[in-house]
């Protein structure tokens, strides 16, 4: 199924790294192997040094979402013949003189004014010149001669902290407004993520107990195996809470926690976040409030021995407002832990004294679908209670990749999934308190063994 009426230009900033590697053109291929993009699709790959599109594909493990790793001859001619590659020095503004000239020639030769799509998979200290240098060269409208607009799309963390991301957001906004702009948090394109709303509007039987008078507890709880090898220079500017906290698991516990407006649409889903972000409270007490590690080893896998970047991070957190006022919040993510998994989960309040739990459960991944664990009569003469679940399993089911889903959100113009500029400020808010304390000093910070289980 085809969803863009136009063709798209897809103009990768950062395609030698590691996301676009692991994510990205993975999901590119997917998308041209299920016939989803306009058959004049181009994908323009940039980079600093001058590499053929050949050289790029040997070091890409393109197929890693088909089955058997297998790439198809056809599919794959298809997508080489669809990409380019041009060498371009992301701080150099001449050289943006010379994209929009490759851009126009490749409008020219297909005969179409195409949909630009810039995909800023960039370190977020060159982002801003990045952007600056596309809205001085009039990037950021399309075509020599129409007036359509062109979009970006933009990767994670969104600044380093509240006043970076102010400066940010204005600065992108003198050449883009909010419309062309897409923040990318690939977790609210997760299947799971999505069902999170869909499952709440949906059955009324939880809808009168999902407020702090039954909720004793919130949990988004993401743990990873993988360590930071490989992308050690950027993971270690940028720390657990940038990197996970302030997007991915933010907006998981809004998904879980806002108020669901009667007309669910871009503009009201995103007003209902900003509203959620807005009555957390800031965390003022770091030191009750927040745990931080790094694991062994970390300093080598980064190459810096110095380094007091948080690898893990545990914080509690307060709604105040009237439906959540006293549920007890938790977010924490890690790397090299005992397991990749990743949970938004509810646990309902015990009625009296007795020793029983209900839990909600929404699981990311693996295994993605909806666990409800519940108590049930154990077999026999005694009169207890054991854990029982009611599972429901998406995992059977095909279901498109996160990152295919936001390029696909992206060509058709919908921002639902993806971060306005308010909440963005409003997650900041809540967090910058947190960055000014580990600022003053690392005495804080837990070193943990790879494989700890620390987050369960
Ligand atoms: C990215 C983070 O946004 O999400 C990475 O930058 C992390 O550090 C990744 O590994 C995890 O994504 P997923 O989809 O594998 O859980």
């Amino acid at each position: 199924m085809k969803h863009d009426d136009k063709p798209t230009i897809f103009v990768i900033f950062g395609i030698t790294g590691d996301l676009a590697h692991r994510r990205l053109l993975p999901a590119l291929y997917h998308l041209f192997k299920d016939d989803s993009l306009h058959d004049k699709t181009t994908i323009l790959g940039l980079s600093r040094r001058e590499i053929t599109p050949d050289q790029l594909l040997e070091k890409v493990e393109l197929c890693v979402l088909e089955k058997d790793n297998v790439c198809d001859p056809e599919v794959m001619a298809r997508f080489r013949n669809a990409l380019q590659m041009m060498q371009l020095n992301p701080t150099e503004p001449d050289d943006y003189g010379r994209l929009r000239e490759r851009l126009d020639q490749i409008e020219t030769v297909q005969g179409h004014c195409a949909h630009r799509l810039f995909y800023l998979s960039i370190p977020p200290a060159v982002y801003r010149n990045v952007v600056d240098n596309l809205g001085q060269q009039g990037l950021s409208s399309s075509c020599q001669h129409g007036d359509n607009k062109s979009s970006i799309l933009v990767e994670k963390p969104f600044g380093f902290n509240l006043e970076s991301a102010q400066q940010l957001i204005s600065e992108t906004n003198q050449f883009f407004d909010e419309s062309q702009i897409y923040r990318i948090d690939h977790y609210l394109a997760k299947e799971t993520a999505q069902n999170i709303l869909t499952f709440r509007r949906s059955n009324p039987m939880f809808t009168s107990i999902w407020n702090s008078k039954h909720v004793s507890d919130i949990e988004v709880l993401t743990s990873e195996t993988l360590d930071v090898k490989g992308r050690g220079a950027f993971y270690d500017e940028v720390g657990a809470l940038r990197d996970q906290i302030q997007s991915h698991s933010m907006q998981l516990l809004a998904l879980a926690t806002l108020n669901i407006p009667d007309e669910l649409d871009e503009a009201s889903l995103h007003d209902a976040k900003r509203q959620l972000f807005s009555s957390i409270e800031p965390v003022n007490d770091v030191h009750r409030q927040v745990q931080r590690g790094q694991y062994k080893g970390y300093v080598q896998d980064v190459e810096r021995d110095t380094s007091t970047t948080e690898s893990y991070v545990s914080l509690s957190l307060h709604i105040h407002n009237e439906r959540w006022q006293g549920t007890r919040i938790r977010l924490a993510t890690g790397k090299k832990l005992a397991r990749k998994s990743s949970m938004v989960r509810l646990t309902f309040k015990e009625p009296g004294n007795h020793d029983v739990k209900n839990m909600l459960t929404f699981r990311l991944q693996p295994n993605e679908g909806i666990d409800i664990t519940l108590q049930a009569k154990r077999v026999g003469l005694e009169d207890a209670t054991e854990p029982a679940w009611l599972n429901f399993d998406y995992s059977a089911a095909a279901h498109p990749d996160a990152y295919e889903r936001v390029l696909i959100d992206a060509i058709r113009g919908d921002h639902m999934l993806f971060a306005s500029s308010d909440e963005i400020i409003a997650t900041w808010k809540v967090l910058q308190p947190v960055l000014d304390a580990w600022q003053a000093g690392s005495e804080d910070l837990i070193r943990y063994e790879p494989g700890e289980d620390l987050i369960s």
